[in-house]
């Protein structure tokens, strides 16, 4: 009996221990199922749609950062770091402006970024013709029926010590540098007010804080567009225009080739900067495209810096 009854203890221990061996193998079968079918999701989301990642969530942040149907005028956006903020909001969806003084080397450029599949178009004129540019950009709404973003980038340098300065220097670098920004500014304004909505972004530098010598003329430009930036979000932030400033460290651009071919200059720079480099014009687009985007709704009157740390350290 005893041993029967072992016996039966033991049937009844087998069939619990088979039961319980198919509920082990019926759970892992359908946890299987689950993640095959999640996997197989995703594969078919991603193949869909590449941003979407994961359990789809990019889908979610990305519209955020889109241009897509917005117009933008570039001043100086042919070449240097304006052509790569250009490139930056066209690859972002925006139908972009390219300006310069040059329509051979506007066209050029325009040519070069059709050719990447790229909606640009060229618009020249010089920024410190204040009918000019007003008239540009009275055409570009003409044609387009907006304006949604103005990037104020054109500038010059004159070097000179302070004391031996040109009026005629001092004057001209203000004026492509500062007074431009006013009249663009101004030109755009009129329009983005009446729409309701619009992005500024007026390219600043380290010497929209910081001094160096022979470059005084830059220095007072730059430090005055910061406060334009600022003058601009306080009396058109209410109409759903943000006017923000990027401030490039050193670039590799032609304004900057002197200083590259300095060895003297390069090491000290190279020792000055944390990231240990130049800049290259491709460091400007996330920013831009972040501070032309609605990503950047609350943002105004700013000024962000772009330089490898260089204005974080003594
Ligand atoms: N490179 C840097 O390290 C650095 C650092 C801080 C700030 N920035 C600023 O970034 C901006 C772009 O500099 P970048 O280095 O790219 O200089 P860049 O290569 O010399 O390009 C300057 C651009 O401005 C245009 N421009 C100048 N005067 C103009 C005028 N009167 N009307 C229309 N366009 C005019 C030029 O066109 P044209 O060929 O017709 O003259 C050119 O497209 C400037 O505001 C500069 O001050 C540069």
């Amino acid at each position: 009996m005893e041993l029967s009854g072992d016996c039966e203890d033991l049937r009844k221990g087998n069939k619990g221990f088979i039961l319980h061996t198919q509920r082990v193998r019926l759970a892992e079968s359908v946890i299987w199922i689950l993640i095959n079918s999640l996997l197989l999701t995703n594969f078919c989301l991603l193949s869909e749609n590449p941003t979407r990642i994961g359990l789809g969530v990019m889908d979610k942040i990305i519209p955020l950062f889109s241009l897509n149907e917005k117009v933008a005028l570039i001043t100086g956006g042919y070449r240097g770091l304006g052509a790569e903020i250009a490139r930056a909001l066209a690859e972002a969806g925006a139908v972009v402006y390219l300006n310069g003084r040059s329509s051979e080397r506007v066209e050029e450029s325009v040519k070069a970024f059709r050719a990447e599949g790229l909606d640009a178009h060229s618009a020249v004129f010089d920024v410190t013709d204040e009918e000019a540019s007003a008239a540009a950009v009275d055409a570009i709404v003409e044609s387009r029926g907006h304006i949604d973003i103005l990037v104020n980038n054109a500038g010059i340098q004159r070097r000179s010590p302070l004391v031996d300065m040109a009026l005629e220097d001092f004057k001209a670098v203000i004026d492509t540098n500062l007074t431009a920004a006013f009249i663009l500014g101004k030109a755009v304004a009129s329009h983005m007010i009446k729409q309701e909505s619009g992005k500024i972004i007026n390219i600043c530098s380290l010497m929209s804080d910081l001094a160096r010598p022979t470059i005084a003329n830059y220095a007072a430009a730059k430090g005055g567009i910061r406060m334009l930036t600022r003058s601009m979000a306080g009396e058109w932030a209410s109409h759903n225009i943000q006017a923000n400033g990027i401030g490039p460290g050193y670039f590799e651009t032609e304004m900057t080739q002197v200083l590259r071919d300095n060895p003297e200059f390069d090491s000290w720079l190279k020792g000055r900067t944390p990231s240990g480099r130049w800049g290259k014009p491709e460091d400007l687009k996330g920013l831009a495209v972040f501070l032309a985007s609605p990503a950047s709704n609350y943002v105004n009157g700013q000024l962000i810096y772009i330089d490898g740390g260089l204005t974080a350290v003594v």
